[in-house]
Parts: C-alpha cells; sequence; structure tokens
C-alpha cells in the first residue's frame, strides 16, 4: 500500500482512535500523531504547553485551539511524517480543520481522507472505565475487550506496570462526550463537503474495525 497517506481519524472519547491508529502505524509505516497523548507528554514534563494543559485535560474540557494548533503544525515539519500520518484526536474543531488545512495546502500535502469511527454514547462509559495502558511502552488493553493473554504481563514488551489515565472516570467522560458532539462533531460534515469523508461502524470487535478501516485505506 502506498504509505504517503495523510488521513484524520475523528469520533468521541474511547471509539477506539488509539488502538486503530496504532494497528495502522504498524501495518503501513505511516506515523500516529495523538494530541492527546502529545499533551500527556507535557504535562508529564511539566513544560509551559503542559502547565498550561493538565487542569483542562483533567475537567474533560478541550485545550484552546491556538495551543494545539501550534503544536501539530511543529510535529508535521519532522522528517518522519514524510511517511504520511494518522492524525489521532486532532482536529477537534472546525478552527483547528481550517488551520490544518491551511498547513497542508502550504506544503503542497493534500489530505487524503477523514474516516468517522462511529461509536454511540452508550458504549463509551464501559469502554473508557475498562481502559488500561502499559507503563512501559503504551500498548493499550482493557478490562473486557482487550485483555492481555497472560494476566498482569503486556504481551508486546513483557512489563507488569499498567496505568489509567487519571480523565478516565465517568464524570470526566460526560463532559468529554459533551464536548465531542457540540464542538468536535461538525468536523464530520467539514469532511463531508470536502469529499473526503468516509465511515466506519466502531461497534464492532476491534479486529472487524481494523479490516473495515483499512479497506478504506486502501481504496483512497
Ligand atoms: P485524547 O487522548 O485524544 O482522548 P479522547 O479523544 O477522549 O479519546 P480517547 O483516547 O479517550 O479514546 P480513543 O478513541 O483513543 O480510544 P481507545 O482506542 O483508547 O485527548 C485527551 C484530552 O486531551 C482531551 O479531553 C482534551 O482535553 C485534550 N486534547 C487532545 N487533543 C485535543 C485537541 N485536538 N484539541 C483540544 N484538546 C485536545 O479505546 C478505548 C478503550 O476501548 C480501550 O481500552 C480499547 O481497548 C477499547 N476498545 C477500542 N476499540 C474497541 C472496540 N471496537 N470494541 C471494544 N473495545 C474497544
Ligand atoms: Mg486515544
Amino acid at each position: 500500500m502506498n504509505a504517503t497517506k495523510r488521513i484524520v481519524l475523528i469520533g468521541p472519547p474511547g471509539c477506539g482512535k488509539g488502538t486503530q491508529a496504532k494497528r495502522i502505524e504498524d501495518a503501513t509505516g505511516m506515523v500516529q500523531l495523538s494530541t492527546g497523548d502529545m499533551l500527556r507528554a507535557a504535562v508529564a514534563a511539566a513544560s509551559p504547553i503542559g502547565l498550561k494543559a493538565k487542569a483542562v485535560m483533567e475537567a474533560g474540557q478541550l485545550v484552546s485551539d491556538d495551543i494545539i494548533i501550534g503544536m501539530v503544525a511543529e510535529r508535521i515539519k519532522a522528517p518522519d511524517c514524510a511517511k504520511g500520518f494518522i492524525l489521532d484526536g486532532f482536529p477537534r474543531s472546525i478552527p483547528q480543520a481550517e488551520a490544518l488545512s491551511k498547513m497542508l495546502a502550504d506544503n503542497k500535502q493534500p489530505m487524503n481522507g477523514a474516516i468517522e469511527i462511529r461509536v454511540p454514547d452508550q458504549f463509551i462509559v464501559e469502554r473508557i472505565t475498562g481502559r488500561f495502558t502499559c507503563a512501559k511502552c503504551g500498548a493499550g488493553y482493557h478490562d473486557k475487550f482487550q485483555k492481555p493473554a497472560k494476566d498482569g504481563v503486556c504481551d508486546k514488551c513483557g512489563a507488569s506496570d499498567f496505568s489509567r489515565r487519571k480523565d478516565d472516570n465517568e464524570e470526566t467522560v460526560r463532559t468529554r462526550l459533551s464536548a465531542y458532539h457540540e464542538v468536535t462533531s461538525p468536523i464530520v460534515g467539514f469532511y463531508d463537503r470536502a469529499g473526503i469523508l468516509k465511515v466506519v461502524d466502531g461497534t464492532q470487535g476491534i479486529d472487524d474495525v481494523t479490516k473495515s478501516i483499512m479497506k478504506v485505506l486502501a481504496e483512497l
């Protein structure tokens, strides 16, 4: 498959953006660009961006567009992005989508597709409250839907330390879902009008969602 594609994954918290972006990265060499992961790294490093973002993220609200746009504009200039990339969690508002279009047009790099992973709200709390991650390599798991083969041991790196995100609780998820519906979901229409929107059913099992996305990617 031609790996120099640039795509956006869109969907509510817990729809599977991170899970699927990692799988696409492994299968194609395209680079996963997760603004949530970038912000969590900034918070852990107590950088100026991290200090501004910490409380906003813990409350489940959106970090300001100017911070996020600046962060992504820097990141997509890095040489690894020449292999193509999967945006995971960006854009998350119309101003972010417009800024991305401008960045890509300035670099003469068209966006190939925007894939909405559609999952209704009633699935989300269980997905989010059951999520955990390997503290060493970042592999993602779920208490019910994606358990490690051996209890307490990471399938990928063998470590036995796991972590849960501070914002993965029921109350914060409800705020994140509201932010998704109010501020983020209009970007679905934005990409539909641009003629590059594809929709996959995110309520399927994880492997079937991957198959659906790989099929869409092959056609882009
Ligand atoms: P971010 O980290 O992007 O969080 P999010 O959008 O809320 O998305 P999640 O990471 O929670 O879900 P996901 O879709 O990646 O699901 P996953 O694959 O892990 O952002 C965090 C915060 O940072 C935001 O709230 C905001 O404050 C800030 N931020 C980030 N970007 C921003 C931006 N652009 N603008 C402004 N602010 C920004 O799956 C979830 C769980 O479900 C896992 O346990 C997984 O194993 C399981 N699972 C996945 N798929 C399936 C399936 N098909 N069936 C069953 N289980 C599944
Ligand atoms: Mg994620």
